[in-house]
C-alpha cells in the first residue's frame, strides 16, 4: 500500500457521459449531505494512519475536489504529515484559475487536469455541456505560473467521439513541459454504457502519434506507475498511455481509495468497500482503525482488469462502485 487516493467530494460541475451521465445524475439525484462526508479532521486522522501503514503518496480527487470549500486547508494539513512524499490533485480545471495560487501556498506539489479535446464541440460532448477548452487552458496556465509542476493532462479517448482530435492535443503541449496522457475508456461503474467498440487501444494511438512524431519508450518513473511513458525522439518532452483495458496493470497495484463518505476500496472496479467512517464515529481508537485497514489490504485479491475479458456475463453485469464517487 503506497498510494492513497482521497475523494473529497462526490459532486461535480461537469456531467461527462463516461463518468456521470446526465440522465442519472440530474437535479434530483441524491448526493451526499455534508454530515455524511468525512470532515477534514477525519480525513487527516485517517491519512496519518495510512501513512503509518506504508502510504507515501496522496492524491485528492472527486467528483470535482475544488468544489469542496476550504480545500487548501486540508492540503496544508496533509502535506505536513511526516512521511508523505507527494501530494497531487486531479481536477477538471475550470476552478483552477481561481484556486491555483492558494493550493500551491498550502503545499500542493502538482496537479493533473482532465482535458479530453481542444475542439470546443467535442469537449462539450465529453463534458456533458459544461466548461470549455479555453477555461481549462486558462486554469492550466494559472497552475503553471503558480509552480504546480509538472502539470499532467488526462484525456479519455473514445472511438468516433474524440480520437480524431488526439494529434491536436499532442501538438498543443509538445515542448511545453505539460505531459499529456491518454486513457483507454474503461468500464468503471455500471452507468456509462461502456462498450469495447468505443475503446481505442493505446498501441493504435501510439502508432498514430509516432507516425508524426517518432517516440521512444521510457522506463517507469516508479514501481507500479500507471502510465506507460514515451519520449519524443526530438527532445520535445513525453507522452503517456494508461491502458487498463488492453494491457492491465493489476499485478503491481499499490493503490487504495477512500471515498468522501469514508469507505475504503482496494480497486477502481470494486463491488464493495469497508466503512472507516462508522468505526471512526463509533469511537474506534487508532489501533482498531489500523487493524481494520491492514486487514482489508491483506485480504485483497483484486485483479479486475486482468479478469475482464473472461467474466461470465461481460463487464456490465457485475455491480461496481461509480468513478465519480471514488475518484478514478
Ligand atoms: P502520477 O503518475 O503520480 O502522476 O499519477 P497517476 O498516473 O496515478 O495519475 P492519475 O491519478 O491522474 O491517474 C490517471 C488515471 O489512471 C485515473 O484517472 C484512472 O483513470 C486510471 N487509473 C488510476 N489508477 C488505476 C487503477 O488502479 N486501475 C485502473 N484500471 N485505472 C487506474
Ligand atoms: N474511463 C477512463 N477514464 C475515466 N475517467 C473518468 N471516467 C472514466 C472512464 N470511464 C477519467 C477522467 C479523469 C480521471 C479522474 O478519470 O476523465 O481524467
Ligand atoms: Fe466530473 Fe471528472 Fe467525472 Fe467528468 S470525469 S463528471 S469532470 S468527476
Amino acid at each position: 500500500m503506497r498510494d492513497l487516493r482521497i475523494s473529497v467530494m462526490d459532486r461535480c460541475n461537469f456531467r461527462c457521459p463516461y463518468c456521470m451521465p446526465r440522465e442519472t445524475y440530474h437535479e434530483k439525484y441524491r448526493f451526499l449531505g455534508s454530515h455524511e462526508r468525512l470532515s477534514f479532521d477525519e480525513i487527516v486522522r485517517l491519512a496519518r494512519l495510512f501513512v503509518q501503514l506504508g502510504v507515501r503518496k496522496l492524491r485528492l480527487t472527486g467528483g470535482e475536489p475544488l468544489l469542496r470549500a476550504g480545500l487548501a486547508d486540508l492540503i496544508g494539513d496533509l502535506t505536513a504529515i511526516p512521511g508523505v512524499e507527494d501530494v497531487a490533485l486531479t481536477t477538471n480545471g475550470v476552478l483552477l484559475a481561481r484556486h491555483a495560487s492558494e493550493l500551491k501556498a498550502a503545499g500542493l506539489k502538482r496537479i493533473t487536469v482532465s482535458l479530453d479535446s481542444l475542439d470546443p464541440q467535442v469537449f462539450a460532448r465529453m463534458s456533458g455541456g459544461f466548461g470549455s477548452p479555453a477555461e481549462v487552458l486558462d486554469g492550466i496556465e494559472h497552475a503553471r505560473r503558480a509552480g504546480l509542476e509538472p502539470v499532467k493532462i488526462n484525456a479519455v479517448v473514445q472511438r468516433g467521439v474524440n480520437d480524431h482530435t488526439v494529434l491536436d492535443l499532442v501538438e498543443r503541449f509538445r515542448g511545453s513541459g505539460v505531459i499529456v496522457r491518454f486513457i483507454e475508456y474503461m468500464d468503471v461503474g455500471n452507468r456509462n454504457h461502456w462498450s469495447s467498440e468505443l475503446v481505442v487501444p493505446s498501441k493504435e494511438l501510439a502508432a498514430r502519434i509516432a507516425a508524426r512524431w517518432p517516440l521512444t519508450a521510457l522506463e517507469p518513473d516508479y514501481l507500479g506507475e500507471v502510465a506507460r511513458r514515451y519520449a519524443f525522439a526530438d527532445g520535445q518532452g513525453e507522452v503517456g498511455f494508461i491502458s487498463s483495458v488492453s494491457q492491465p496493470f493489476c499485478g503491481d497495484c499499490t493503490r487504495v481509495r477512500l471515498s468522501s463518505d469514508g469507505m475504503i476500496y482496494t480497486c477502481l472496479f470494486a463491488t464493495h468497500g469497508t466503512s472507516l467512517r462508522d468505526a471512526l464515529r463509533g469511537g474506534a481508537g487508532d489501533d482498531r482503525l489500523l487493524e481494520l485497514i491492514a486487514g482489508v489490504w491483506q485480504q485483497r485479491t483484486d485483479r479486475y482488469s486482468e479478469q475482464r475479458a473472461s467474466l461470465p456475463h461481460g463487464p456490465g453485469e457485475q455491480p461496481k462502485v461509480e468513478m465519480f464517487y471514488i475518484g478514478g
